[in-house]
């Protein structure tokens, strides 16, 4: 996968700016606040069709001015595609690939695929369980279509099921058919995440042992709500998820919130059979994000064929020598974009390209 061409107009602090990608390292300096994010931010929202900081659309348009348009060029093995993606401030972005309008979200993600490792990050194994699941669900969602459309339906289920239960005197029909709705469309959910994080798991712990010569066993583990779910087949996911729901039904109408179902659930690092979130010192703590980051690299390799555009938000800042030199050894013949205020200390290969980021402005060195 490929990131050949980036256009932007009037996106954040950029009134008019092209650049070119080299096809291996990209290296975006320049002190802080010049843009050096916005351009990873620009890049990624070709990938998911939302942006990962902004909240809404209106924040990525230049500060007075009513629209944003960014066009990508980027190439799978296959092809050369071209993305052109408009903002507005109060209404619906407007998506073309190759001239031919997207109207959902879904007939975007899994195009062009990236995989984002910025600071937001470190905090993935210490902080709550939201960001451990948004991250796997970016994951999923760019390998698996399906995946991200029954996402979006669980999600809203869950809101009209929390609407449901905020009134005072819930409609219990609408309550049980609200339910069976989510136990069906969930299981997909629940199978996605069981199979990828499972081969996720068999990734990373090969990494693990490999930086730290050996002496640590990470283990990835999904807890879902209905328990163990490898194996099961789509049908008993739901059957289990129904089972469950029901069980929490009278829990749920006393507390007016849902308590269960996969929007709850979480991700379990351990190291050598103790949870990271508890015992893992800072160090050992950043090491795992990282090669949790690495290892969805590995499978977005192993399930598509292709690497993914590996896009690195001030990282490099944030790891020791041991842990840069890790990076850096196992990003052969992929393509990288990387942030950072300081070029010391990169390897300046044949196809690394430079890139001076000041005020708005991206030079090409
Ligand atoms: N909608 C917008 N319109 C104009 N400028 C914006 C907009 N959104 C953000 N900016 C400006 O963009 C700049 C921040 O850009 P960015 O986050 O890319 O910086 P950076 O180079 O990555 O900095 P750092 O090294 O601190 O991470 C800020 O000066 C901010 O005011
Ligand atoms: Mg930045």
């Amino acid at each position: 996968m490929r990131a050949n061409k980036l256009t932007l107009t009037d996106f954040r602090n950029y009134a008019s700016q092209s650049l070119e990608f080299s096809d291996g390292i990209n290296i975006l300096y320049g002190d802080n606040a010049q843009g050096k994010t916005n351009i990873l931010e620009a890049v990624y929202l070709f990938s998911m069709g939302k942006a990962n900081r902004a909240r809404k659309d209106a924040e990525l348009i230049r500060h007075g001015q009513s629209r944003a348009d960014l066009e990508l060029t980027f190439s799978d093995k296959e092809r050369e595609s071209v993305a052109n993606i408009s903002l507005f401030p109060n209404r619906r972005k407007v998506i073309q690939v190759n001239e031919i309008p997207v109207r959902k979200n879904s007939e975007l993600v899994g195009r062009f695929r990236v995989v984002y490792f910025g600071p937001e990050y470190l905090g993935l194994v210490k902080e709550g369980p939201k960001g451990r699941r948004r991250n796997i669900d970016i994951l999923i969602s760019q390998l698996r279509p399906r995946y991200f459309s029954s996402l979006g339906d669980m999600k809203k289920l869950v809101e009209s099921k929390n609407a449901l239960l905020k009134m005072e005197h819930p409609n219990q029909a609408m309550l049980d058919i609200l339910n069976e709705k989510l136990a069906s469309v969930s299981a997909e959910v629940i199978a996605g995440r069981t199979e990828y994080l499972g081969k996720i798991g068999v990734l990373a712990e090969e990494l693990q042992k490999e930086i730290s010569s050996g002496r640590e066993t990470l283990s990835i583990k999904y807890q879902s709500c209905i328990g163990e779910a490898t194996g099961l087949d789509k049908k008993e996911i739901t059957e289990r998820l129904y089972q469950k729901l029901m069980e929490h039904r009278g829990r749920e109408l006393a507390l007016h919130e849902s308590v269960v179902g996969p929007h709850r659930e979480d991700i379990i690092y351990e190291i050598n059979g103790m949870e990271a979130k508890a015992f893992a010192s800072q160090g050992q703590q950043k090491t795992i994000v990282l090669v949790q980051k690495l290892a969805e690299v590995g499978l977005m390799e192993q399930e598509t064929g292709e690497l993914p555009v590996l896009l690195l938000d001030d990282i490099m800042s944030e790891l020791d020598k041991t842990r840069r030199g890790f990076i850096l050894s196992r990003i052969r013949d992929m393509q990288i974009l990387i942030t950072c205020t300081d070029v010391d200390g990169f390897p300046l290969e044949k196809d690394t390209k430079l890139f001076r980021v000041e005020d708005g402005k991206v030079q090409a060195e």
